[in-house]
């Protein structure tokens, strides 16, 4: 195991010399936060891999350094652990063996689904083993009459999708990241998204799980009832846990019936008011059709346009652009649609806009909105808040940020996008690298003014390991003291995705 210790470092000095390969070196996290400590947990020998793979067999123990390097680290290159192994069992049994062995030898376990959190809690800090749920991407049951989807937790969103499509249903929830993102990641981390507006949260459309306590046992939960009033709903504990508490491994989730017709509308306006005033009428007038109702600003857009290429179809000098999908099973939907804008338009509410409702018309414009993350990230480097507020705050902060940055050599943007629709703005920083100035410039201000306006300093990417020291601006000390408490029943000794959540 030494010598492969020594040959993940070469890699990552490798990607360090050649600047041009590696657009931007990604130092170690214990190396980046060095007031971190690792903790007194037991460092992997040959006979712990020996071990792992009796259980899983050994193809699906990867301790190759090249094959190591992409799991260490996040989507947004921030954070990199060096972790020197990663588990992909198959079955639930095979995740039970696994943590009653390392729950008796102190060995301490990152659980990673599709790793596109933003948060850095998918990737080790030190050397935590990392158990990867990739292979366990089996359909169990799907009940047409119920809706129930029933599937392990490795199982692709967007596969699930594909599959629930065929039965004429839909996933309750839809994200940018869906071709990676993991239903057993989403629960985790209760991912929001894109339609949440309509659907509801996780914590409504979760009928059951399936989990595997820090000690090995299963906990088998995977009820697939609408209703089930018998107790305290542990389930709840699971979603938004962010593989602290259990690693969860099967999932019964409702899926609605798809709608009849989906259509998109690109709306482009002059104001952050006329937004506002958007948002109100749309809701009276389309109600519950409105499947998202999403905002972008010009930056946003720009930043597509430049770094991705993707052009906007309407006038692209406009502040505002906000991204409406209504999903329905009225066929006159399309023209009360057009309807709508055109008079919005007459009565200068609106500057400009586009509408489609043909899949191939709603998906490119879906395509602007999904590329925004990718598009900033393209910059350098991208500082992520992911903030709940009050309507009327909404996009307050944006122009806060932008004179506070407005002489900083790094950074190239500052957009506020986001699900207007959930009160949930993305405000980001896109920057050519990571800098002292910068984050001096954002942190704890962001948080204290989210707080200050009554918000959430994360609405739906979770606290993971870049936030856990702001945690304090949204919970109150009782609430956090409880949650040490639970987090203490279930998993004493500490071993699952230690150095997140927490302060
Ligand atoms: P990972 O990133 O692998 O893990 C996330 C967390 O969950 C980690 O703490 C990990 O330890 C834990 N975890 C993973 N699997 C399990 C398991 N089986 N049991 C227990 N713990 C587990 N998020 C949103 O909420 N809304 C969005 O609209 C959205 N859009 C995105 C768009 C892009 C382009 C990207 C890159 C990300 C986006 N995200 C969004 C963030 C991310 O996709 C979600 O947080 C997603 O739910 C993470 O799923 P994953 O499988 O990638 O989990
Ligand atoms: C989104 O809504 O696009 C995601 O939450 C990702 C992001 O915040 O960039
Ligand atoms: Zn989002």
């Amino acid at each position: 195991m030494e010598s492969a210790i020594f040959r993940y470092f070469k890699v990552i000095r490798r990607f360090h010399s050649k600047p041009s390969l590696f657009r931007n070196f990604i130092p170690l996290t214990k190396d980046k936060y060095p007031h971190l400590k690792r903790g007194p947990y037991t460092k992997l020998d040959i006979s712990d891999i020996h071990f792992f793979q009796s259980i899983l067999g050994v193809n699906y123990v990867i301790t190759d350094v090249e094959e190591l390097f992409s799991y260490n680290v996040d989507w947004l290159k921030s954070v990199s652990g060096y972790s020197k192994c990663v588990l992909k069992p198959k079955t639930t049994e095979q995740i039970s063996q696994i943590l009653s062995y390392c729950y008796k030898r102190d060995i301490a376990i990152c659980v990673q689904g599709g790793n596109t959190g933003l948060v850095g809690g998918s990737v080790p800090v030190f050397d935590e083993i990392i158990l990867s749920t990739s292979a366990m991407n089996k359909i169990i049951s799907f009940d047409k009459l119920s809706g129930v989807l029933v599937c392990q937790a490795g199982c692709v969103l967007e596969n699930l999708m594909n599959y629930v499509q065929n039965e004429g249903f839909i996933m309750p929830f839809d994200l940018g990241a869906k071709g990676s993102c993991q239903i057993g990641g989403n629960v985790a981390t209760n991912a929001g998204g894109l339609r949440l507006i309509k659907y509801g949260s996780l914590h409504g459309s979760i009928s059951g799980l399936q989990v595997v306590l820090p000690d090995g046992k299963i906990l088998d939960s995977l009820k697939t009832l609408k209703k089930d009033n018998t107790g305290y709903h542990l389930k709840h504990l699971f979603i938004g846990s962010e593989g602290t508490l259990g690693i969860i491994t099967k999932i019964a989730i409702q899926c609605p019936n798809a709608s009849k017709y989906i259509i998109v509308a690109l709306i482009g306006l002059s104001s952050f008011d006329k937004v506002s005033k958007l948002f109100e009428k749309m809701r009276c007038e389309f109600t519950d059709a409105i499947s998202s109702f999403e905002l972008m600003d010009s930056e946003a857009i720009k930043c597509v346009n430049q770094n991705i290429g993707l052009k906007c179809p309407i006038n692209n000098n406009l502040e505002f652009y906000v991204l409406v999908e209504l999903s329905t099973n009225h066929n006159s939907t399309t023209q009360d649609l057009e309807i709508f804008l055109e008079q919005s338009f007459a009565e200068k509410l609106i500057e400009d806009a586009t509408l489609a409702d043909q899949p191939s018309q709603t998906q490119s414009l879906w395509k602007i909105r999904e590329s925004i993350p990718e598009s900033l990230l393209r910059f350098g480097f991208v500082y992520k808040y992911d903030i709940t507020l009050p309507h009327h705050y909404f996009y307050k902060i944006i122009p806060e940020i932008r004179n506070r940055l407005s002489e900083n050599p790094f950074v190239k943007a500052v957009s506020g996008y986001g699900h207007l629709g959930d009160g949930n703005l993305h405000l980001n920083v896109a920057a050519t690298e990571e800098s002292d100035s910068v984050i001096s410039a954002l942190e704890p201000y962001v948080y204290q003014w989210t707080s200050e306006c009554k918000g959430s300093i994360s609405a739906e990417h979770g606290i993971g390991f870049f936030k856990s020291k702001y945690l304090k601006y949204s919970k109150s000390d009782l609430e956090i003291n409880m949650m040490k408490k639970l987090k203490n029943t279930l998993d004493p000794k500490n071993i699952l995705n230690p150095y997140k959540m927490f302060p």
